[in-house]
């Protein structure tokens, strides 16, 4: 099991979009995926159709009250299962900060996972800022997945991440975290910028960045609305086609987790090469 945290501490850039999308073209490839919505702001939990839940989040086994397996629901998408937020979650920053092993909570919440093999990947969907959740999804997480937006401004936020991702390392909170890749989000075609973004980034963090860039989609931005994942909203669209090629790159970043079937799905003519 690989924990992911789809993390980036400036809001807006397409976390969430992400989370819910990759996580469900994971799930459409087959392999079993978690995504377990770290913020209070529960826009992953609203996306997949769920609301008004409270008492299921990841607060009380956050602070040692009862196992995250209780608050496990499903989705409408086989194999694709979220940790709800609820408001519950934002009183959790200042009663986790309590807390005498208050960086590591995450990491030991999610323990009983790694020992029942029912997930492959645990998808992480962070708040956009640099609070208690955040740092324990960084201390818990073996990698970090990071969206851009293809906008001005989008190598300063990214150097900001590669230093956070480096001060986690060195404090000793998480040893093993990576930078293990950066998604370039809303990517418009019909602009210079958004190509000039993407090759700027590029040159700066060669194959850390993925070579799949997500469009521009206003299907991508009315799914959460309709509770819905992007493959359920609108099946053969853009938005749709680009987080399951997402999927297929970030397995095959992961090869050794990802399965034979899942792999050969990779369309020949699709440039995937890291
Ligand atoms: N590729 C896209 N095309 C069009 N709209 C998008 C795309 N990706 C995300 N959006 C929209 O942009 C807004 C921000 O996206 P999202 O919520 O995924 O970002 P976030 O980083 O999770 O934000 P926050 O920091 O608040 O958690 C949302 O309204 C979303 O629907
Ligand atoms: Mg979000």
């Amino acid at each position: 099991m690989k924990i992911v945290a789809i993390a980036n501490q400036k809001g807006g850039v397409g976390k969430t979009t992400t989370a819910v999308n990759l996580g469900s073209a994971l799930a459409e490839l087959g392999h079993r995926i978690l995504l377990i919505d770290l913020d209070p702001q529960a826009n992953a939990t609203s996306s997949l159709g769920l609301e008004g839940m409270d008492g299921t989040s990841l607060y009380e086994p956050l602070l040692g009250d009862g196992s995250i397996t209780e608050k496990i629901l499903p989705t409408e998408r086989d194999g694709f299962f979220i940790v709800p937020a609820d408001l519950d979650l934002a009183g959790a920053e200042v009663e986790i900060a309590r807390m005498p092993n208050h960086l590591t909570r995450l990491a030991e919440t999610l323990k009983p996972l790694q020992t029942d093999d029912t997930f492959d990947f645990v998808l992480l969907d962070c708040p956009p800022s640099l609070g208690i959740l955040m740092s324990n999804a960084l201390a818990a997480a073996d990698e970090l997945l990071t969206p851009i937006q293809c906008e001005y401004f989008a190598l300063e936020g990214l150097v900001k991440i590669v230093r956070l991702v480096e001060q986690v390392r060195d404090s000793g909170a998480n040893g093993r975290l990576e930078l293990g890749g950066i998604v370039m989000t809303m990517f418009d075609s019909r602009t210079n910028l958004s190509s000039q973004v993407v090759s700027e980034v590029r040159d700066h963090f060669g194959e850390r960045v993925y070579e799949i860039v997500i469009p521009r989609s206003v299907r991508l931005s009315e799914a959460p609305s309709f509770g819905k994942s992007i493959l359920e909203y609108d099946p053969n669209g853009a938005g749709a086609n680009a987080y399951r090629a997402l999927a297929r790159e970030f397995l095959k970043r992961h090869a050794p987790l990802a399965t034979a079937p899942a792999l050969s799905q990779t369309p020949a003519s699709e440039n995937l090469e890291m």
